[in-house]
C-alpha cells in the first residue's frame, strides 16, 4: 500500500510516502556458482566452457572468483544477518557432472552443507547459470540434443538429492543473454557471431531442457514451482522506423522462451532480471550493440545512455522495470503466474568513483573501496519503488533478489565491476559490509522503502 500522510501542525508540515510492501514479499540476494565459487578444480583444469574461455579475457581472479567455497560459514552468516527470507543461488553444472552418469561425491556434498546451513532461509535454485560442462560444450553444447539430455539427467539428479531442500526451482539464468552474446555478438562461449542458424539450434536446445526439467520436478515435487530467469530490458524506439529494433528485439530477445515456456505448460512463475533500457534508431548498417566491431543482422543501432548511468556505462532507468513489469505483452503471457525479481543491481568501478584508490601500495585501499555507496542505495531506493508502483497496479510480483550479495566475477569484464552488497577484497578475500548492505537489510526487516 503507498499511504500519504500530511501531519499539520503550526510550525510543522510533512508530507512522507511509505513505500510498504506486502507481508508475505520475499526479500533475497543472488549469485551464480561460477562468478563466486572459486572450485579447484574450475582453476586447475577447465572443467567449463567458461574457464577455458577466460584465457582471453580481462583479469578473471585466476579462476578462484571470490572463493565462496572456502568462505562458505562466512557467506551465510552474511546472508542471514541480511534479514533475507530467500537466496539464490546456482549450482555448477561442470564441477557437479563430469560425464555420463558421473556426479561428483563432494560437489554434492557441499550443496548439502550449504543447503542445511542456509535454513530456514528459503533456496531460490538456478540449474543452469550460463557455465556448461566442458564435455558438453566441445561437441556442440545447446546445439547439440544429447545436452538437453543430459541437462535432464543432471536435473534428475538434483532433485533426488536436494529436492527436500528448494523452495523454488529456475530452470535457466537468461537463455536470452547466453544466445544473444554466444551466437550473435560472439562475446561470450561459444563465440559465434551472428550465427543465426546455430542460434535457433541453441535456442531449441534449451527449450528442450527446459521443458525436460519442469517435467521431471513437477513428477517429484508437484508443489514446488518451477520456473526460468530471463533478462528484460524495457525496449524503446527513437524513430518510427526504430520500431522495426524495438519489435524484433521485444519478441526474440523478451518474450520468445517465456512465451514457448508459458504455452508448452511448463512455467509456474517467471524471474526477472532487469538492469536497463535500450531505444534503438532504424539503420540497416548499425554495429552490434554488445560488440562495437560487429557488424548487426538487426537493423538497429542502439543510441547512447540518456540519464546517469553506472561505471558500465549502463543507463539507470527505474522506470523501465515499472514499464517491463507492467507491460501488457508481459501479462497477456503470464496471466496470474507470480514475478519475482531475480536479479537487479548497481556496479561500481572502484577507481572511477574513489579516483586513487588503486594507488600502489595504499595502506588505506580497502577501507575506501566502494564501501560507501549512496548511489548504490539510491539505486535499490529507485527501482524498489518502481516494483511498489508495479504491485499497486496489480502486478503478481512476490519477491526481489538484488544482484548481487557478493562482488565476483563478471564474465567478460572479469573481476573489476562490483556489484555486491559485501565488497571482497581480491586479495585478501576479506568480505566488508557496504552501506547497501545496511540499507537494504533494514527494507528486509522492515518490509518498507522510503
Ligand atoms: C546478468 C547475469 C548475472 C550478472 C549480471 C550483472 O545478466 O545473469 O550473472 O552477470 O548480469
Amino acid at each position: 500500500m503507498r499511504c500519504h500522510w500530511r501531519v499539520h501542525n503550526s510550525q510543522l508540515s510533512y508530507n512522507i510516502v511509505v513505500n510498504k510492501f506486502p507481508n508475505n514479499f520475499i526479500w533475497g540476494a543472488a549469485t551464480a556458482a561460477y562468478q563466486i565459487e572459486g572450485h579447484p578444480d574450475e582453476a586447475k583444469r577447465g572443467l567449463s566452457d567458461w574457464s577455458r574461455w577466460k584465457a582471453v579475457m580481462k583479469p578473471t581472479g585466476k579462476g578462484l572468483a571470490v572463493k565462496h567455497i572456502e568462505h562458505l560459514d562466512e557467506d551465510i552468516a552474511l546472508i542471514k544477518n541480511l534479514n533475507l527470507g530467500a537466496y539464490r543461488f546456482s549450482f555448477n553444472w561442470a564441477t557437479l557432472h563430469r560425464g555420463p552418469g558421473v556426479f561428483d561425491k563432494e560437489a554434492i556434498a557441499f550443496y548439502k552443507t550449504l543447503l542445511a546451513k542456509l535454513m530456514p532461509v528459503k533456496a531460490f535454485a538456478t540449474i543452469v547459470h550460463f557455465t556448461l560442462p566442458h564435455w558438453l560444450a566441445k561437441r556442440g553444447g545447446w546445439e547439440d540434443p544429447e545436452t538437453a539430455r543430459e541437462y535432464a539427467n543432471y536435473t534428475q539428479m538434483l532433485v533426488d538429492e536436494f529436492g527436500d531442500y528448494i523452495s523454488h526451482w529456475i530452470t535457466l539464468n537468461e537463455p536470452n543473454i547466453f544466445l544473444w552474446f554466444g551466437y550473435e555478438s560472439g562475446i561470450w562461449p561459444p563465440g559465434y557471431k551472428n550465427a543465426w542458424d546455430r542460434y535457433l539450434t541453441a535456442f531449441q536446445g534449451m527449450l528442450t531442457g527446459h521443458k525436460l526439467a519442469y517435467e521431471l520436478i513437477k513428477a517429484q515435487y508437484p508443489h514446488t514451482p518451477v520456473g526460468f530467469a530471463q533478462n528484460l530490458y524495457h525496449f524503446e524506439a527513437e524513430d518510427e522506423l526504430g520500431a522495426i529494433g524495438k519489435y524484433l528485439r521485444s519478441q526474440i530477445h523478451n518474450y520468445a522462451f517465456i512465451e514457448a515456456a508459458a504455452e508448452m505448460g511448463a512455467l509456474d512463475f517467471l524471474g526477472v532480471n532487469y538492469y536497463t533500457r535500450f531505444k534503438y534508431k532504424f539503420n540497416p548498417e548499425a554495429y552490434d550493440s554488445a560488440n562495437t566491431k560487429l557488424r548487426s543482422k538487426v537493423w538497429a543501432e542502439l543510441m547512447p545512455p540518456e540519464l546517469e548511468t553506472n561505471d558500465l556505462g549502463w543507463e539507470i532507468n527505474p522506470e523501465g522495470l515499472y514499464k517491463v513489469l507492467t507491460a501488457p505483452k508481459l501479462k497477456w503471457i503470464l496471466g496470474d503466474r507470480p514475478i519475482y525479481i531475480t536479479e537487479n543491481g548497481y556496479s561500481c568501478l572502484e577507481d572511477k568513483k574513489h579516483p586513487g584508490i588503486h594507488l600502489k601500495n595504499s595502506k588505506s585501499r580497502e577501507a575506501l573501496l566502494d564501501i560507501e555507496d549512496s548511489y548504490r542505495v539510491d539505486f535499490i531506493r529507485q527501482h524498489l519503488k518502481a516494483c511498489h508502483r508495479a504491485i499497486v497496479d496489480g502486478v503478481k510480483l512476490e519477491g526481489y533478489f538484488y544482484w548481487s550479495l557478493l562482488d565476483n566475477f563478471e564474465w567478460a569484464l572479469g573481476m573489476e565491476p562490483r556489484f555486491g552488497l559485501v565488497h571482497v577484497d581480491q586479495q585478501s578475500y576479506k568480505r566488508s559490509e557496504k552501506d547497501s548492505y545496511k540499507y537494504y537489510a533494514d527494507i528486509a526487516k522492515t518490509n518498507i522503502v522510503n
